[in-house]
């Protein structure tokens, strides 16, 4: 399936050091299909030449609001309407403002406020300006408008320093509108997802956790609203941004979480448990902290946590349960095993420790369902979680289809 061929996309480029990065963007834009016209600001000028981006093109670039021979050839609104999408990228700090504030001043601006089409915008930007309440406000706005913030990724920066503010890759960005153009095969359904570590106090100050750093989790909730789906994910104490669109509920203990999945599973079509629960809990949970003078030697008695996803699917009218199975030897074995015993749907293992599995940004998994299974290969975990969402939906569908036929 190839969304973007034939799609007619305007590409705005800012003033950004990422700037350079457009001219890949126009050859991989134009590979998936899509027909391109780019319009620039007077500062992306500065990194980049129009030149370029008009060779990989094809077409000659937009420059300026005012210019006569420009809008005689095509103007603003008429580029306005030719656009089936807007793209803007790399979208710098300013240019995000002023698409908040709604002005119109210059060619980039005037045709985003011309235009009925979506807008979708890659930031690129210093972390220090990434993480100023200011832009943080200006993209909320932007968000509850519609607009489809991709990335930005986190790492080495143009200014030296490290942190959240790198325009996403190419390859990344045409993936993700890719994405926004696929079918929303999971329209009207309502998605309930689990994700991240749980924490269980011994004490006021210590709790006994685990290295889930639930992005696995939020990649999954990203891809069911990618989908369609009306999603609420129940996450354990991460330190990650809530998609958009997702109704986020935050809890601590796997007694807290397991609560807050029953008050929310009535009427979900399909449940995705991929929190790291812990299986045990201190029984006894102390008052003070505890001492260590008061103690040569110390142990914690524990007591079994109730286990989430297999009671959810012991439930009568049960949504399409999937399970996620983090192991260190065996995987496939143990995985399914566990479909079994917690009578899932489906289960989604990987491998964890030795550098894999958790905190990392890369993941593979093999899954399995009744009778079939699938290996999806190593990746992103967005774009893991999209692979996985095709085969939920797929399975899902099939399930569904065999209840009523
Ligand atoms: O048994 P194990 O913990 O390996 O199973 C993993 C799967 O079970 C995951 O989907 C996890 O979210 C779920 N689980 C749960 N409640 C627990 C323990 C695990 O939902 N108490």
């Amino acid at each position: 399936m190839r969304p973007l061929a034939g799609k007619q996309i305007v590409l705005g480029v800012t003033g950004s050091i990422a700037a350079y990065k457009s001219a890949d963007l126009v050859r991989r834009l134009g590979d998936a299909g899509a027909e391109v016209r780019v319009v620039m600001t007077k500062s992306a000028c500065e990194f980049i030449t129009p030149l370029t981006l008009q060779t990989l093109s094809g077409h000659p670039v937009a420059l300026d609001l005012l210019d006569a021979d420009q809008e005689s050839a095509m103007g603003h609104i008429t580029l306005a309407r030719w656009a089936d999408w807007i793209l803007v990228a790399p979208a710098s700090a300013d240019v995000i403002a002023r698409l908040a504030q709604g002005r119109a001043d210059d060619l980039l601006s005037a045709l985003s406020l011309a235009s009925e089409s979506p807008l979708a915008i890659a930031p690129a930007m210093n972390n220090k300006m990434w993480s100023n309440q200011a832009t943080i406000a200006n993209l909320e706005l932007l968000r509850s408008r519609g607009v489809q913030v991709l990335g930005p990724a986190s790492g080495d920066q143009a200014c030296g320093e490290q942190g959240e503010g790198r325009l996403l890759e190419p390859v990344d960005i045409v993936a993700e509108l890719n994405q926004l153009l696929v079918p929303k095969k999971l329209q009207g359904r309502r998605v309930l997802i689990t994700a991240g570590p749980t924490f269980e106090p011994i004490d006021p100050v210590r709790f006994i956790g685990n290295r889930s750093s639930g992005k696995m989790g939020f990649a999954v909730a990203q891809a069911a609203v990618e989908a369609g789906a009306e999603v609420t994910l129940i996450a354990g104490p991460v330190h990650l941004a809530t998609p958009t669109s997702v109704n986020r509920i935050d809890v601590e203990t796997a007694q807290v979480m397991y609560e807050s999945v029953m008050m929310e599973i009535g009427g979900s079509d399909i449940f995705i448990s991929c929190a790291a629960v812990a299986d045990y809990r201190p029984i006894e949970l102390m008052e003070n902290k505890i001492k260590k003078i008061d103690h040569d030697s110390l142990s914690i008695e524990l007591e079994p946590t109730r286990d989430i996803v297999a009671d959810v699917a012991q439930q009568e009218d049960k949504p399409f349960v999937v399970g996620f199975a983090a192991e260190t030897q065996d995987v496939s074995l143990y995985a399914q095993e566990k479909l079994q015993r917690k009578g899932l749907d489906m289960i989604a293992a990987n491998q964890v420790g030795n550098g894999l599995g958790f905190s990392v940004d890369q993941n593979a998994l093999e899954v399995f369902w009744e009778n079939g299974s699938r290996a999806l290969a190593l990746t992103s975990k967005g774009q893991l979680a999209r692979d996985l969402m095709t085969l939920i939906i797929e399975q899902y569908n099939a399930k569904n289809t065999t209840k009523t036929a």
